[in-house]
């Protein structure tokens, strides 16, 4: 990160927002050049920035087409079949790929002039080229909670909105701040940061300026709950962001959504128009001087703006890599001002919580997972969807209620390429929930669960995910850098006959990943990594040589 390019940014901040700009400048180097004169930032700043989406130039960008070629679709062999049939239609030069576009349900994903498919869609590309043909995506949504918390309609908008001049008219900001304090609720992107104490420390640091920001990034594959938040209940996401930005003295609230998700885009914008007609804050304004605004910033195809400082220097129109904590992005944020940045799901809970009470979300879980939490299904099971679960619920029931799976699987593989695989026979010794996971060497991470069929190779699988990081890296640090090109080598050259895997010199590279990456990506891909060879060792066995005479060197005298 640097300081003076987050100066020079926050400038002009987020109304002539200068990723924005690089954004459409789509790589024209004249524009680039032009950027960098009137945001007086250097033109190699601007040009690299721009350089690391996949979305904005490079051999991938400007498409027609692009297939989705994430985990989740590659389990369901699908692709192939999507390719080809694109191909009948488009040059090999008009189709590039993207890594998930949350149709993980139905699969047989792609993107067609902007607009998301998947499922049967592919076998209509006629309709979908002539009338621009909506997509029939259809997923399940269950709820296992008797009364539910993320997923109940919200049919009177205006009325979902009077809690917040309730509450605030009942509480004052310390109250409130304690009830998400005492709900125990935890950050839904992964890593289960405890909320209340996230927007306390924002609230207490003094600054004229401060932002909220919703990580809408939603980049595992597998994972659609986020989507599915922003899409359908678009209220309760932006509710929650309102009301961090009234407890912590923010002033705008910014949604960070994946170029991947056009339909969230549309769907948030169109709630955010809502919200404005509704004129809350005018009523709000007379007793207190609180002004708050929305504001889409929508990414360009890169899986590291995920990672919170990587998302914040995105939208500052830095090249997005991961900063080094502290200080954390409460203190030092967006623009270098303090900033509460939360993911979706979590955002989406506080309005139950403010509605029902602290206590009784805090009753829902094993005391330290609180609350509910959204699943996203895959299509190998038979009800894929969305599902959402107390935490604390055996996973085993879930996949009941899912109907089971549709064909015969080996593997689930929960939280994203960073999660664990578990093998079928660990299922019944798991609760969803993150010490559950954390205890029996997985992460629920954030929710999504791919189904790995038993004909799936699973050294394949594992130099998918090397490649994966290889693509996504930032770069920044070299164990995820180097470490996940040699990881893909070491694999692709022994799935290839070229060269046998040596056991001792992948377990020093999963190590030195392990412990020596700056963030969660190159840190994180050791895990699943570490159960494949822990769970399915035979299966690969012939791929490893076999362990040598150990040859001990004696120094001589
Ligand atoms: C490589 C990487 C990718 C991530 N992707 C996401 C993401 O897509 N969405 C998300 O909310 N958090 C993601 N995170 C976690 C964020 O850095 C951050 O912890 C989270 O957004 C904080 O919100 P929470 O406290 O509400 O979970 C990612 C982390 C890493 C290391
Ligand atoms: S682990 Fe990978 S993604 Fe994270 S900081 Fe290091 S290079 Fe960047």
């Amino acid at each position: 990160m640097s300081e003076n390019l987050t100066q020079l940014s926050a400038r002009k901040g987020l109304k002539e927002n200068l990723f924005e700009q690089m954004v459409q400048a789509k790589g024209d180097p004249i524009r680039l050049k032009d950027l960098s004169k009137e945001y007086k930032v250097g033109e190699a700043n601007i040009y690299g920035a721009s350089t690391a989406y996949d979305f904005i130039q490079g051999d991938n960008a400007n498409k027609k087409a692009y297939v989705c070629n994430g985990s989740s679709c590659l389990c369901a062999g699908t692709q192939e079949k999507v390719n080809q049939q694109l191909l009948e239609k488009f040059d090999q030069q008009q189709i590039g790929h993207v890594t998930c576009l949350g149709r993980c349900h139905e699969n047989a994903s792609f993107q067609l002039n902007g607009e998301n498919y998947s499922g049967d869609d592919i076998n209509q590309l006629d309709a979908i080229i002539k009338n621009s043909k909506q997509s029939d995506e259809n997923y399940h949504v269950e709820c296992r909670l008797p009364q539910p918390l993320l997923t109940e309609a919200i049919e009177d908008t205006a009325g979902y909105y009077q809690l917040f001049s309730k509450v605030t008219g009942q509480h004052n900001r310390q109250e409130l701040l304690q009830q998400v304090v005492d709900s125990g609720l935890r950050g839904r992107g992964g890593a289960g940061f405890p909320t209340g104490f996230k927007w306390q420390s924002c609230a207490n640091e003094i600054a004229e300026e401060k932002y909220i920001v919703c990580n809408a990034d939603e980049g595992d594959p597998g994972a659609f709950s986020d989507r599915y938040l922003l899409e359908e209940r678009p209220h309760a996401v932006l509710f929650g962001m309102l009301m961090a930005g009234y407890l912590s003295g923010a002033q705008w609230g910014v949604l960070y959504i994946r170029d991947e998700y056009p339909d969230s885009v549309s769907q948030i914008q169109i709630a955010i128009d809502e919200f404005e007609k509704l004129s809350l804050l005018d009523d709000l304004k007379t007793d207190s001087d609180f002004e708050f605004q929305f504001k889409i910033v929508r990414g360009a195809g890169a899986y590291i703006c995920g990672e919170e400082t990587a998302l914040l220097r995105s939208i500052e129109g830095q090249r997005p890599m991961v900063s080094v904590r502290p200080p954390f992005p409460t203190v030092k944020g967006l623009f270098g001002k303090p900033t509460i940045l939360n993911n979706v799901e979590t955002f989406a809970a506080i309005h139950w919580i403010l509605e029902n009470s602290a206590e009784k979300f805090a009753a829902i879980g094993n005391g330290r997972s609180t609350g509910s939490k959204l699943l996203s299904l895959d299509s190998c099971f038979k009800r894929p969807g969305i599902y959402e679960v107390a935490m604390g619920e055996p996973l085993a029931n879930i996949i009941e209620q899912a109907g089971g799976f549709v064909k015969a699987i080996k593997a689930l593989h929960i939280g994203g390429p960073l999660g664990g695989l578990i093998p079928i026979e660990k299922i019944a010794d798991l609760t969803i929930d993150f010490e559950s996971f954390a205890e029996q060497g997985f992460l629920l991470g954030h929710g999504s669960i791919i189904g790995l069929p038993k004909s799936y190779d699973i050294a394949d699988y594992v130099h998918h995910l090397f490649e994966f990081t290889e693509v996504e890296s930032c770069g920044k640090c070299f164990p995820c850098r180097i470490g996940s090109v040699r990881g893909k080598e070491m694999f692709a050259d022994a799935l290839a006959g070229k060269h046998l895997l040596e056991k001792t010199l992948l377990d020093d590279l999963l190590d030195t990943m392990e412990q020596g990456s700056l963030c969660a990506l190159g840190g994180g891909v050791p895990l699943p990594v570490k159960n494949a060879l822990q769970y399915f060792m035979p299966e690969m066995q012939h791929l490893f040589s076999q362990p040598s005479v150990q040859t001990i060197h004696v120094r001589e005298a």
